[in-house]
This record gives structure tokens, sequence and C-alpha cells, in this order.
């Protein structure tokens, strides 16, 4: 009994010391599972089997087309890369779509500027039944990672108990911290405990998680979007306060450029996930992602946004009869980010509105830079009247700032 106090005291200990410095601001790059899944056949499909082959081709892309240099840096390994365990129990990938291993591909990611990220599954398979991470293995391959120099963990819940993630979560944060290389941590805890308090400690999660996943994976339709989009309006409340600097709610992966969302849509998602501030992780073919696409996902506004220093979530603020939506995000410099966004399925939608009803000070002329077109509207006080004009299933979406204060001239 005196044991277990003990080692219970030095698990606690460890947890309260896990602060690992890393994303600061919501992560940016690519993760593969959304849209290629758990192909495996190479024979059949070779360009698009999960392999060494179709990351380092994403990397080609990320580092040659422009990502990188607008902070797409992450290189992200979901599930069905492990071939299993060798003689000693370390991880192994699959040797005829991995021949040359992670490390192989983590220097071709470092050597390009760019990061990779890993997925194991703490239980005893991940989600797609490959070789889990069970307790007892969890220090030796967080080890392994850090071997490889690997610079995130995607730790999903699959075969799991409650009780073995309440022990297993904190155990791996702390274990990749004694391996002393910084490795981002992604945990799917919340997602498999409903998402919310009681069962979740999101002082906890964030004590020891870099970002979570909370709810449902998104698939590639507008029907997972809204429905992924309701579970954090309905919960924002819950869920906005938890997130910040180094610490992030995430509610999946971006769809764009894929095959079921509208170019309003596509767009939509984009706003919509900057001001919640999302990891903005795109699932999608970058070899041949149209123009039009690349345009939404390279937008240098949004992603300023997204990128905030202050790091604060942002919430629907407004509600409408007419199916119009408001939303928030404050930034830096007293700065906002506000999104218009339309569930109307009929016409675009002329919506009157003020920054006095947005409960914005009196005292204050802004200007707004409409992100997506870049149009600029200035001389907003309090009680001008506005219409923003807003899409079907689309979104207009404002960079609003202070110009002067009333009296005041501008510095
Ligand atoms: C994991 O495997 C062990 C040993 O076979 C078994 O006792 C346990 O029930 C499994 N756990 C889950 C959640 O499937
Ligand atoms: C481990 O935790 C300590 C204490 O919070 C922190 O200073 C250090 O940067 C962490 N190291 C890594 C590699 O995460
Ligand atoms: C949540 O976790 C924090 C940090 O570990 C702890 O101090 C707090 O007591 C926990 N809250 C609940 C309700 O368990
Ligand atoms: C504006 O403030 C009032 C009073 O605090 C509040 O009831 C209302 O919901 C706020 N409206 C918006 C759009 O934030
Ligand atoms: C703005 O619109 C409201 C409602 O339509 C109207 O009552 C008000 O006079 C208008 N304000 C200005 C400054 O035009």
């Amino acid at each position: 009994m005196l044991l277990k106090t003990v080692l219970l005291l030095a698990l606690v200990a460890q947890v309260l010391v896990l602060e690992n410095g890393l994303l600061r601001k919501p992560p940016m790059g690519w993760l593969a599972w959304e849209r290629f899944r758990c192909n495996i056949d190479c024979n059949e499909d070779p360009k698009n089997c999960i392999s060494e082959e179709l990351f380092m081709e994403m990397a080609d892309r990320l580092a040659q087309d422009g990502w990188r240099e607008l902070g797409y840096v992450y290189l992200n390994i979901d599930d069905c890369w492990i071939g299993g365990r060798d003689a000693k129990g370390n991880l192994v990938p699959d040797r005829k779509r991995f021949p040359h291993g992670i490390a192989f591909l983590a220097d071709y990611a470092h050597s390009l500027g760019l990061k990779l990220g890993i997925y194991e599954d703490l239980g005893n398979f991940t989600c797609m039944g490959y070789p889990g991470t069970t307790l007892d293995k969890v220090v030796q391959d967080a080890q392994t990672f850090a071997e490889w120099k690997v610079d995130m963990l995607k730790l999903d819940g699959c075969y799991s108990s409650p009780q073995e993630r309440a022990e297993g979560y904190p155990k791996m944060a702390a274990a990749l911290n004694a391996t002393g290389r910084p490795i981002a941590f992604s945990c799917s805890w919340p997602a498999y405990e409903g998402g919310l308090p009681p069962k979740v400690n999101y002082t906890l999660l964030a004590d020891i998680c870099n970002l979570w996943r909370n709810f449902d994976d998104i698939q590639d339709s507008w029907r997972s979007v809204l429905s992924i989009l309701d579970w954090f309006v309905t919960h924002q409340d819950v869920l906005q306060p938890v997130a910040g600097p180094g610490h992030w709610n995430d509610p999946d992966v971006l769809l764009i450029g894929n095959f079921g969302l509208s170019f309003e849509q596509a767009r939509a998602q984009m706003a919509l996930w900057t001001v919640l501030a999302a990891p903005l992780l795109m699932s999608t073919d970058l070899r041949t992602i149209s123009a039009q696409n690349i345009d939404i996902l390279q937008n240098p506004l949004m992603i300023k946004i997204n990128q905030d220093p202050l790091g604060i979530q942002g919430r629907r603020i407004l509600k409408e009869k007419s199916y119009i939506e408001v939303y928030l995000r404050p930034l830096v410099n007293e700065a906002s980010a506000i999104v218009f966004f339309s569930r109307r399925t009929d016409m675009p939608y002329h919506y009157h509105s003020s920054l006095a009803r947005l409960n914005f000070s009196s005292s204050v002329v802004y200007e707004a830079q409409d992100v997506y077109t870049g149009e600029i509207i200035s001389g907003l006080q309090d009680k001008t009247n506005f219409t923003v004009i807003i899409n079907p299933s689309g979104v207009v979406m404002w960079y609003l700032y202070p110009i002067s204060k009333l009296g005041i001239p501008q510095q």
C-alpha cells in the first residue's frame, strides 16, 4: 500500500513538469489519414498507398510549392505504417512500404526544412489493427520515436480501457519528455471519453498534450464539417477557454482539395477553422490540388490570423433567425477576425449589421479587410450600418482593426 502511494506521488510529480514549449501557435502541415486512409495496396495503387514514396512526394510538394514558407511544415504519418515489433520489442515499419525506415523519412523531411509526425495508438492495437502501444511499451516506443528523430506523435485511443488511457497518456507525456527530444504530443484521449467534463479534465490535458482531438473523425463531406462545427459551438463555453499557446483543441483536418466540399464550403471550412484557432493540417493530394484550392489554403492574411500570437480561440457570438451566424476571434493589437457564415440554401444573402450590434466599443474607428477579396472597408464606427453578401454555405471574413480613437488622432 505504501509502495503504491509512493508510485502514485511519483506519477503526479512527473505530470506537473511536462510543459515542453512546443506549438505556441497551432501546428500547420499535412496529415495522411483523411485522404489516403489505410490504403496499403501498393500493387494496385502504387501512387496512393501508405508508403515512404507517398510521404517523400508530399514532402517535395510542401518544400517546392510555397507551403513550407507559409508555415505548413509538419509531414504527418497516420495509421498503417507499422510492420510489427522486432526481437527486442521495438516497433518496425512495414518493410515493403517503408524499405528505408522511419529515421530515413525524418532525415528527408529535415533536409527540406520540414518536421515529421508519426502515429501510434495507446492500446492493444491501432484503430486499423496494427500493433499498439500497451502500457508496458510506452517508454520503449517513446525512445524509438526519439531515436528516429520524429517531431510529433499522434497517440490514438482504440482498443484501450478508460483506466489504461488515464494512466497511459500522462505516462507517454513523461516518456517523451524523458527522451530529451522535443516531440509535440497530440492526444486523442478526449475523443474517447465523449470530449466533455467530468470525464475529460482539460486542465490535465493542457499540462500533458500540445493538442487533442475532442470529437469524431472528419469525413469528406459538408455534413461532417457541420456536425463537427455544431459540436464545437454547442460546447464552446467549455472548449473555448481551454485552448491557448501550446495546447489546442483539434477539430480534425482540412478537407480542402478533396471531393466533398464546394468552393464556398472549402472557403467556409478554412475561415471557421481559423477563428477556432484550429491546427491547419491539410489532408489532400498536394500533387494534383487545383490553383483555386491552393489560393484558399495559402491566403497569407488567413494564416496570419490562424497563427495570431495571443492564441485565443474564437466563439460564435450571434445566431440569427435568418440562418446567418457571426463568429469572432480576438487578435493581437486589438484587432479581430469576424466570420459571417450562411447556413442558407437559397441565394446570396444581404446581411445588414453594425459593429454596435457585435458589441464593439463606441469610441473607436475601425477598418476591415475582407480576407478573401482583399477589399478594404474604412471608417467603420459602431453605428455605421454595413451590408455583407454571403453565399449559401459560404462565408465573408473580415480582419478588423482600430485605426483611431474618436477625438484622438492616429499615432
Ligand atoms: C487488451 O489485451 C488484453 C490481453 O489480451 C486483454 O485482457 C484486454 O481486455 C484487451 N483490452 C482491450 C481494451 O481490448
Ligand atoms: C521536459 O520538461 C521540462 C520541465 O517542464 C522542460 O523544461 C523541458 O523542456 C522538457 N523537455 C522536453 C524534451 O520536452
Ligand atoms: C484536473 O487536473 C488537474 C491537473 O492535474 C488537477 O489539479 C485537478 O484536480 C483535476 N480536476 C478534477 C476535477 O479532477
Ligand atoms: C452584447 O452584450 C450583451 C450584454 O452583455 C449580450 O447580452 C449580447 O449577447 C452581446 N452580443 C454579442 C453579439 O456579443
Ligand atoms: C442603421 O440602420 C438602422 C436600422 O435599419 C436605422 O434605424 C439607423 O438609422 C441606421 N443608422 C444610420 C447611421 O444610418
